[in-house]
């Protein structure tokens, strides 16, 4: 069994000791020495120039190195007979909740304006506002949004979700399906994007969308970049809509160096490490999926290509 590991972003050599040492019979190849195409039976990748996987014509499993697809989707060439796997990851789902509670906090205590009140040396009270004053609105509720939920609910928040399907998750408000975006957006004083990137949920956070939150409001948008329409973001903040953004994610990845949200004085930029796949914590349940492969078991986390995720 060969497995060939392409990303222009991850440790590929990491990855690979990684997974060797628990399959040591396992024939690893890191693009782009493949060898021979017609060898590879199994991809692990991330975005993959279009083309690349379509030229193992032998490929029986494709396998994402992280939660998203979208960057493997991306590519129209894909072959889609072939069964794709995500990484659904227990240390991937703490980062990520970590990351979602450290800005929900950070803006509803205010840190920003308590850190320049210290730059400034001003001793000035800040009128508390108790959680419960306030809505949390999680776009997603999948295995991070789900497990960043009942964290805000413990907080004492007030918590809604958004959804494809109708959820049941104690103390969260579940809204779901496009018909029921617009009341969900009216109510969340603090919007978390943890959607994942499909047609349908590309530009969902646009002009439109975001003149739905209650002025005031704050973004964190640790799903993909390619959900928020950059300029709108912009006018939201520039128009005093919105308090402020935090954005782990972006249209284009690395942000370059001139785009307007690195000097932007409300929003905090975080370059793409909400939440890592880490490869001593991944690389069992990659395996895990080989072996299924092998023993012509069931593939673990598949994505369905119809819905994208
Ligand atoms: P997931 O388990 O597949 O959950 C996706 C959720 O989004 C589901 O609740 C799904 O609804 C909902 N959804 C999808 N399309 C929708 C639509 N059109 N309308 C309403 N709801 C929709 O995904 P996950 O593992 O939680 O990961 C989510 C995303 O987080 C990933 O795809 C990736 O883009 C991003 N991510 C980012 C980082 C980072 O470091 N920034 C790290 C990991 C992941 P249903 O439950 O009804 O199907
Ligand atoms: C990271 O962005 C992931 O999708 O795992």
């Amino acid at each position: 069994m060969a497995l060939l590991i392409y990303s222009p972003s991850h440790a590929v050599a990491d990855w690979a000791k990684a997974i060797q040492a628990l399959a040591p019979d396992l024939d690893i190849r890191i693009d782009p020495e493949a060898g021979n195409p017609a060898d590879i039976d199994v991809a692990l990748v991330w975005k993959p120039p279009p083309g690349l996987l379509q030229r193992f014509f032998n490929l029986k499993l494709i396998h994402s190195f992280g939660a998203g697809v979208d960057g493997i989707l991306a590519d129209p060439n894909i072959p889609k007979h072939v069964p794709l796997a995500r990484v659904v990851d227990g240390g991937l789902t703490v980062s990520m909740a970590e990351y979602v509670l450290l800005h929900v906090l950070r803006f509803h205590r205010q840190l920003d304006v308590l850190q320049q009140n210290q730059r400034d040396r001003t001793w000035r009270w800040l009128p508390p506002v108790d959680a419960s004053e306030r809505v949390v609105g999680i776009m997603g509720m999948g295995a991070l949004g789900s497990h960043v939920a009942p964290k805000l609910v413990n907080l004492g928040f007030q918590v809604a979700s958004w959804s494809r399907s109708l959820k049941a998750v104690e103390g969260v408000t579940s809204f779901h399906g496009d018909e029921h975006l617009d009341g969900f957006l009216r109510i969340c004083n603090i919007l978390v994007c943890l959607l994942p990137l499909t047609p349908q949920t590309r530009g969902i956070i646009n002009r439109r969308t975001l003149s739905l939150l209650p002025r005031g409001a704050y973004l964190i948008n640790a799903g993909r970049g390619a959900h928020v329409v950059d300029d709108d973001l912009l006018h939201a903040l520039d128009s005093d809509w919105l308090a402020g953004a935090t954005l782990d994610v972006f249209n284009e990845e690395p942000l370059p160096p001139d785009h307007p949200f690195w000097t932007h004085p409300k929003v905090t930029v975080t370059p793409h490490n909400a939440a890592d796949s880490i490869p001593a914590h991944v690389a069992p349940q990659i395996v895990d999926n080989i072996r299924r492969l092998q023993n012509g078991q069931p593939i673990l986390r598949l994505v369905d290509y119809a819905r994208g995720y």
